[in-house]
């Protein structure tokens, strides 16, 4: 079970001051040495998820700045500066994965633009549509606070809550279990740590808010609504057909349980009945 820390953002930031590492302290050689050699499915899948990794990370750093206008202490301001840094810190150290160990070297566009083509239309629902539609109109209205509400709800509640997590979980899951690419595994670690105090913001936010304007938990539930059924499609690998599936040593069922038991877990602290 993931621990939930509802932290306020000035505790937030003090762990983020104590919590520093770098992208480029990682040691891949192990990684690109077994990524020459790893085989058939599995080499597949492993492919699928850096892909989403590398599209992600770029997407939630590119698509961060309206939230960090909308602070309302100087406190939140501050802790929503480190997740920005903390999310370009991500997208680098992916961006050093592909450039290391799956590809060329190239730029961040270039990596993007080529893990995009392995992706199905469901990341663009999430990332492309209704992610950038959220960001937009925070962007444009900074001090609305059912903006606000919606950004959050859609950015750390669902892609870094449930899919986010989600994701971690089976995909470090199964490289340790098989003792396969130690490199990205720490790597990915790292990430899970920030994102834990990203995630703790958002639950923060989302309680505070709709403790103050009970009516705002029918924003939370909208926008959960609209986003769903595209996180499901998001987690299913290519080639798999409805609902039935396993993939990296784990069952859909599963997979599902996992995703819907922590987001309802967050959904009760922040006081949202589904
Ligand atoms: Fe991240
Ligand atoms: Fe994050």
């Amino acid at each position: 079970m993931t621990e939930i820390h509802l932290h306020d953002p000035q505790t937030l930031y003090r762990h983020w001051e104590d919590e520093q590492w770098s992208p480029f302290r990682i040691d891949l050689a192990p990684d690109a040495e077994q990524w020459q050699v790893m085989g058939g499915e599995d080499r597949s899948l492993v492919h699928w998820a850096l892909a989403s990794l590398m599209v992600a990370e770029e997407r939630i750093t590119t698509k961060f700045s309206g939230l960090v206008g909308a602070y309302g202490t100087e406190e939140e301001a501050t802790f929503l500066a480190t997740q920005q840094v903390d999310e370009a810190r991500h997208m680098q150290f992916y961006a050093r994965y592909q450039d290391e160990v799956v590809a060329d070297p190239a730029t961040v566009a270039e990596h993007v633009a080529r893990a995009r083509q392995q992706l199905s239309p469901a990341f663009a629902t999430i990332f492309d549509e209704q992610l950038v539609k959220a960001h937009e109109r925070l962007t444009a209205e900074p001090s609305n606070r059912r903006a606000k509400v919606a950004f959050v709800t859609t950015y750390h509640l669902v892609i870094e809550g449930t899919l986010g997590l989600t994701a971690f979980n089976f995909i470090t899951r199964y490289l340790e279990s098989s003792g396969q690419l130690p490199g990205f595994v720490e790597g990915y670690t790292r990430i899970h740590h920030d994102e834990q105090r990203h995630i703790g913001y958002g639950v923060w936010f989302l309680r505070e808010a709709v403790g103050d304007e009970p009516e705002l938990a029918g924003d939370v539930r909208s926008t959960l609504g609209a986003l769903l059924p595209a996180v499901a499609d998001a987690l299913t690998p290519p080639d798999r057909d409805g609902t039935d599936w396993d993939a990296l040593g784990a069952s859909a069922e599963e997979i599902r349980e996992f995703a819907l038991g922590g987001l309802t877990r967050r959904l009760k602290i922040i006081g949202v009945e589904l």
